[in-house]
């Protein structure tokens, strides 16, 4: 693992921005799996910024995500395909037929985690973005998840549930299952870019590159790929 530790959230922001642009800036046609959840935005704004005030262009970017809430209508702004719009796509030039975003279709669901694991296995993304939870958990693949998984239903754990609760305006609204991507189809992405920022991800960053690989940190199977890069502020790296 490539560990870049940061002073704040702003150049971890800015330095995902580098190693992200270093990759794509040589693919012609990037595939990138995109994370939704509050550490990525400031690095989403840098490259709507790239794009407003320098000309890049993402007109052939091909957008993929990592997970979905189950049992939220389409048009719930708590849904992760209204997320990726409003921070990222509505304010660059990628095609709209060149976003595949998880059941953001009328796809039953078993079917749908069958078409985006096969569309993940089959054509591997240059960068898969994670974020990663208080508890380890990278996309929904919650502690207990085991290092073969692919895109599925799952109930989500109480921590995350709670965590998530921020973002609702009450506990009980948060959805109970989601469908996350697996392990497997994490691990095929050529490279991956994980972000974290704040002292609460201290201890699963700590799990994630110092401990042993094993399911009580999902994270932590990313220690078997060969293309991660981890940029974290000086908070989340405190226990390192
Ligand atoms: C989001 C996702 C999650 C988040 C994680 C951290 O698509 O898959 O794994 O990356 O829960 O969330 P934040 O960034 O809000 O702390």
């Amino acid at each position: 693992m490539k560990l870049i530790i940061t002073k704040d959230y702003e150049e971890m922001s800015k330095k995902a921005y580098n190693e992200f642009s270093q990759i794509v800036n040589h693919i012609k046609e990037p595939k990138i799996g995109f994370a939704t959840g509050s550490t990525p935005i400031g690095f989403y704004n840098e490259i709507v910024k790239s794009y407003q005030t320098k000309g890049v262009s993402y007109e052939n970017l091909k957008a993929y995500n990592l997970d979905e809430y189950i049992g939220l209508s389409r048009n719930n702004e708590h849904r992760y395909n209204y997320f990726l719009n409003h921070h990222i796509f509505n304010r660059i030039n990628i095609k709209k037929e060149n976003i595949d975003i998880i059941l953001d279709n009328d796809n039953p669901i078993i079917e749908e985690c069958e078409r985006y694991s096969n569309i993940l296995l089959k054509n591997p993304l240059d960068v898969q973005i994670l974020g990663i939870g208080a508890n380890g958990h990278v996309g929904f693949n919650e502690p207990g998840t085991k290092p073969n998984s692919k895109t599925r239903v799952v109930e989500l754990n109480e921590v995350t549930i709670k965590d998530n609760s921020r973002l609702f305006s009450k506990i009980e609204e948060v959805p109970k299952h989601a469908i996350t991507v697996g392990i497997t189809d994490i691990l095929n992405a050529k490279n991956i870019i994980l972000l974290a920022s704040g002292k609460n991800k201290s201890e699963a960053v700590k799990n994630m590159i110092n401990g042993d690989i094993s399911e009580l940190c999902p994270a932590s199977y990313l220690q078997k790929h060969d293309n991660v890069t981890v940029i974290i502020d000086q908070e989340a790296a405190s226990l390192l």
